[in-house]
């Protein structure tokens, strides 16, 4: 059977960091509250570059740490909640920026579990035997869906990108399981608006959209520390392995206090959760990939070691991947 391995990873943030002293100075807040409620103590914001332009970079250099060109990718994923245009994709705009011609490219939706949706189906991808090196991207300008007069959200969330490469390979290593869900009966606890129905036909013109991330705080955390203790059970039960066999726990960098609750459900040592959202607050799509590239360049990964990659978000959806790291 072939397998789906991760090859290469990357990421690209924004230069321009802005600490919670810095928000404090435009919604009243403090650096106190949200690094007590949270865990974020900064986050990047982009003041120039779209979210096709991380995602280029990420992809790029995930690329450069695999050790492949782009000529030879069948497929470009990039998930993400804040592309550049509804048309082209993001995923397409990467495409021609690194020459990978022989790849098609899409755009997923699924908001902050959208690169582990993306490595599902990639991995789904190879294991068919329909492609062999795929370039997965999560990448996020939320700065620009934010309601920045709103210090219930706006503190929250940053602007980046984060990159994986699978590859088949015949060994019997990289993705061992996986598990993906959804939920749209809680479709209202995160929510951004898109263009509203206006057209000649429509009887009433007035349909009013906010085109901002609202989200209802206190159901999300709790969908979330349900969420991530379920789907680390379920990939391990599909792998038939136990939470000791786990070294790391690559968990979606939304709030550490969802992290510090999850390992206690899941009965996994608070350690092994990879921790950076103090510095990166919440990417979204992009945040599984931004760790993984940190973990990889700070030597933390060794060959044979199990991960769990899980992602929840707005939807609601959630998903895990577990990973015996090559
Ligand atoms: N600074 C200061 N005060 C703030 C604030 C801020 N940035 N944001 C909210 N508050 C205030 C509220 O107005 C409220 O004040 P009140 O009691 O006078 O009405 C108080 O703090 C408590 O608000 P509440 O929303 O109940 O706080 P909370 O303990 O639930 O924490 C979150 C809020 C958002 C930190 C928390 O619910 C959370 O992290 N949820 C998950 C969100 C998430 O992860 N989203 C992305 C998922 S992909």
């Amino acid at each position: 059977m072939r397998h789906a391995t991760i090859i290469g990873t990357g990421r690209c943030l924004p230069e321009q960091v802005i600490t919670n002293n810095d928000l404090a100075s435009i919604v009243e807040t403090s650096d106190e509250w949200i690094t007590s409620r949270t865990g974020i103590k900064q986050r990047r914001i982009s003041t120039g570059e779209n979210t096709s332009d991380l995602a280029y970079k990420a992809g790029l250099r995930a690329l450069e740490r695999a050790g492949i060109g782009a000529d030879v990718l069948d497929l470009i994923i990039c998930a993400t909640i804040t592309p550049d245009s509804f048309m082209p994709s993001v995923a397409c705009m990467v495409q021609d920026r690194l020459g990978a011609k022989k790849a098609a490219a899409f755009d997923l939706s699924a908001a902050c579990t959208g690169l582990v949706y993306g490595m599902a189906v990639a991995t789904s991808f190879i294991e068919s035997g329909m492609f062999q090196t795929i370039l997965v991207i999560g990448a996020e300008t939320l700065s620009k869906v934010m309601d920045w007069t709103d210090r219930g959200t706006c503190v929250l969330f940053g602007d980046g990108a984060g990159a994986v490469v699978l590859q088949a390979s015949e060994q019997k290593q990289g993705i061992r399981s996986m598990h993906m869900i959804s939920d749209g009966s809680k479709q209202d606890y995160l929510s951004l608006s898109a263009l509203p129905l206006l057209n000649p036909f429509v009887e009433s013109g007035e349909q009013k959209i906010t085109p901002y991330i609202s989200m209802k705080g206190q159901e999300v955390f709790k969908f979330a520390v349900r969420t991530i203790n379920d789907l680390i059970q379920k990939v391990l039960a599909k792998a038939e392995l136990k939470e000791d066999d786990i070294k790391y726990v690559v968990a979606h960098q939304a709030n550490y206090r969802i992290i510090e609750q999850a390992a206690k459900f899941a009965g996994i040592a608070l350690d092994k959760f990879f921790v950076n959202l103090d510095l990166y607050g919440n990417t979204s799509a992009a945040t599984i990939g931004i760790a993984l590239d940190e973990m990889n360049e700070k030597k933390l990964l060794e060959p044979g070691d199990k991960i769990i990659l899980v992602g929840f978000g707005g939807g609601m959806t959630s998903g895990a991947i577990l990973v015996d790291w090559t």
